[in-house]
């Protein structure tokens, strides 16, 4: 370094030799050399002429920066600057999972036939004298798991207090018929014992679950001129039924089962009743040999189509019934 320095100095010399000669040619005026050290370490040499009251530069030189060493400054190494606090990511948005209230189907869920192919069989579930407030509602059970629409017969006398099953035959998309109020033998009756009977029963049904049967199913499938004469008066068909495997008499599950699988028909009315407790597990046995046979359900009113008041459809079994 000290012996970069010492060239440098005597190139500034010979330098500030050349620029006073210059200068004094110039001008007259007063020069000053100027000698500082430069940026890169070396010497760098200026003349100024003083004119009217004015510095000018004349002329400088620089001795070489390569000559010269440099040591480099120690660098000052930046205070960090605080960083600032990454705002906070969005949170996942997560699903709410929805609570599940419904009863889960059965797995594995057995496939219905469709219902729109040409060669469909159709077929309803009746179910009569209820509601039972355990039966019905295991059965109900049923129906929802298989998504299987039926038609209820009920009894006017059985509706207080049962007025929540009601509902739910609606809201399941259930038929509701008329089974009459006490299930009294209707031919045996007078005009207004049998409309005292049907209509009573209506009342308490609408007012159950806000909708009138438009059917009625005479208990015993017992009826004459009088009874098709009033149900007529009231709007009512009468809906009897074409399968009946007896399940009031009998409470083998299996054997229920065989009696309405081996009598089946497309167009078919299946007579059954939600009181007793062999009800539901010979509706789900039933269903599903069915399904196998490749029948769809439906209610009555899908079944028949526009029935007319006044007339009977089905038949009543050669047994007493219920
Ligand atoms: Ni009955």
């Amino acid at each position: 370094m000290m012996k970069g320095f010492k060239w440098g100095k005597r190139i500034s010399l010979w330098l500030l030799m050349l620029l006073l000669l210059t200068g004094a040619m110039e001008t007259a005026s007063a020069s000053v050399a100027v000698m500082a050290s430069n940026q890169a370490g070396g010497v760098e040499v200026a003349l100024q002429t003083q004119q009217a009251g004015k510095t000018r530069v004349v002329g400088s030189a620089a001795t070489p920066k390569s000559s010269v060493k440099i040591t480099p400054r120690p660098t000052v190494k930046p205070a960090p600057k605080p960083t600032a606090k990454p705002a906070a990511r969005p949170r996942a948005t997560v699903k709410p999972t929805p609570v599940r209230t419904k009863a889960p189907t059965p797995t594995p869920k057995p496939t219905p036939p469709p219902a729109d192919a040409p060669d469909a069989k159709f077929i309803a579930l009746t179910f009569d004298d209820g509601p039972n407030e355990e039966f019905t509602a295991q059965l109900l059970d049923v129906l929802e798991g298989y998504e299987v629409p039926a038609t209820f017969f009920v009894l006017g006398c059985q509706v207080e207090g049962n007025e929540a099953l009601l509902l739910r035959m609606v809201e399941q998309g259930h038929q509701i018929g008329n089974h009459t109020l006490k299930h009294k033998q209707l031919s045996k009756l007078s005009k207004a014992d049998i409309r005292r009977q049907i209509a009573g029963a209506a009342d308490l049904i609408e007012a159950a679950c806000g909708q009138r049967p438009q059917c009625v199913r005479p208990p015993y499938g017992d009826f004459d001129k009088k009874v098709k004469a009033v149900a007529q008066e009231e709007g009512d068909a009468l809906i009897l039924w074409s399968i009946d495997p007896e399940d009031w008499r009998t409470r083998d599950t299996p054997l229920i089962t065989q009696h309405v699988l081996d009598n089946a028909q497309p167009g078919g009315i299946i007579l059954m009743h939600d009181i007793y407790p062999h009800a539901p597990e010979a509706a789900e046995q039933i269903i599903l040999g069915l399904w196998q046979r490749g029948y769809t359900f439906v209610t009555v009113q899908d079944l028949l189509g526009n029935v007319q008041a006044g007339k009977a459809y089905g038949r009543a079994s050669k047994a007493a019934q219920r």
